[in-house]
């Protein structure tokens, strides 16, 4: 029985050692740059099944396994004992030193953030808690976000101030910054009824950069309020919230930052502190805007505490520069790869207004078929599901201005090989229909 015992501590303790030395050896490698992006830290440090081309981060993104563990690891401690996780200082503790560290990232002071589950949810809890006059107005454009114009249409329908909501048109070719500034001054000063403007920092299936820092001035001069749709931004773009100075800020950290999902802030100007709310009223009803995000009910909190290891991570491989810089070049190469191979083109915007992990091309002449008369979002959704059973490839599909064009996006984990697969697969369904003509 002793002996039984010894050898088994013995075996666990040389096991713990071996799989701390093998996490410290994984740390330094990617310290030093070592583990190579592309195939490499897919294989090493992501559990994505080889079968897939994984070409569509800005989805749902990709969570690393040292980030998993580091979830698994707070389960398991709430797990273990949950009145004293939950109930005792330890739960508020991590939230505290979770939220510092995502506010160091986002440049953005902690007292101003808060955790929401989504962009969705975040965004959903200003407008819903916003003090809107009678016969006020809502901004969004051609190109938000179909569930936030939903979003702003239900505030509309379920208010009793005659509320409206206006969109501005974003067509394509886009020449310049300049172009789309003006039709928002020029949509502002044609409704002064405008009390709040939705503007996405990176646009969802045309991956749009927008100016967003010029659109908050044009919009602050005319006293309407903004709120910064930045699902897309964090760990894409370079954040200072404080600086920039919108109103509201919602970003995502799960799609370009690592983090595990559901897991987003929510960043509020200090001079709309009182106003609001989350969706949920919880015990801490008319305390602090941070005491009332962080109790709405019995939560599961890892995937926030977790965002710690995804910075972490984040930061170990390289930080933004290494980062983006690969992301960059593929996506480019990616796109002009598929252009000329399809004889087609990427979507006419300059290159100052491209997000930088993500990119559109339009899609090859008779790859798609008996198209309905009217292309909606749950007709692409579906073409998009055949197409990744058919070919294993993950892509989001768009349809803009009568065509339909594939946004492709770009993380440390892709190759170039993925963007080939992309390739075929649409030659190949361009080639199957000219069988059926
Ligand atoms: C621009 C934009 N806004 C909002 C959302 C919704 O994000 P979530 O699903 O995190 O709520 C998305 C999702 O991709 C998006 O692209």
């Amino acid at each position: 029985m002793t002996v039984r015992f010894l050898a088994l501590a013995a075996t666990s303790t040389i096991g713990t050692c071996l799989f701390a030395l093998w996490v410290w050896k994984l740390r330094s490698r990617r310290k030093q740059g070592k583990v190579k992006f592309g195939r490499e830290i897919r294989e090493q440090e992501f559990v994505i099944s080889k079968e897939v081309s994984p070409c569509n981060n800005g989805s749902f993104g990709a969570t690393p396994r040292p980030v998993l563990r580091a979830r698994q690891r707070f389960v398991d401690e709430a797990e273990d004992n949950p009145d004293d996780f939950f109930v005792s200082s330890k739960a508020m503790i991590y939230y505290e030193e979770s939220l510092l560290t995502v506010a160091d990232f986002v440049g953005a002071k902690m007292e101003h953030l808060v955790f929401v589950q989504n962009t969705t949810t975040g965004i959903n809890s200003v407008m819903k808690s916003f003090k809107f006059n009678k016969g006020d107005s809502i901004l969004v454009s051609s190109l938000t976000y179909p569930a936030i114009v939903n979003m702003a249409m239900d505030v509309c329908d379920n208010s009793d101030k005659e509320l409206q909501f206006i969109k501005v048109n974003i067509n394509f070719p886009i020449h310049g910054k300049d172009e789309v500034i003006q039709k928002y001054i020029d949509i502002l000063e044609a409704n002064p009824s405008i009390r709040v403007a939705i503007i996405d920092h990176i646009t969802s299936s045309t991956a749009l950069l927008m100016p967003i820092q010029e659109l908050i001035q044009a919009c602050h001069d005319r006293g309407v309020q903004v709120v910064i749709d930045g699902a897309h931004a964090p760990g894409q773009v370079q954040l200072n919230l404080e600086q920039l100075g919108a109103d509201y800020y919602v970003g995502n950290l799960y799609k370009w930052l690592f983090a595990p999902r559901p897991s987003a802030f929510l960043w509020v100007n200090q001079k709309h502190y009182k106003t609001v709310k989350p969706l949920v009223t919880s015990h801490n009803y008319q305390q602090s805007l941070q005491n009332q995000f962080y109790q709405q009910g019995a939560c599961d909190y890892s995937q926030y505490f977790s965002s710690e290891a995804a910075i972490q991570f984040y930061q170990d491989i390289g930080g933004y520069e290494a980062v983006s810089q690969y992301n960059r070049e593929m996506v480019e190469w990616a796109m002009e790869m598929l252009a000329e191979a399809w004889q087609t083109e990427c979507l006419p915007i300059p290159d100052d207004m491209r997000a930088p992990f993500m990119g559109m091309v339009a899609l090859p002449e008779g790859c798609i078929i008996n198209v309905p008369t009217t292309v909606s979002r749950d007709y692409t959704e579906k073409l998009k599901e055949e197409i990744h059973n058919k070919y294993k490839i993950s892509i989001l599909l768009g349809y803009i201005q009568d065509r339909f064009w594939c946004r492709l996006c770009s993380h440390v984990y892709n190759s170039k090989e993925d963007y080939f697969n992309v390739r075929d697969a649409f030659l190949d369904m361009k080639m199957e229909n000219s069988k059926i003509s």
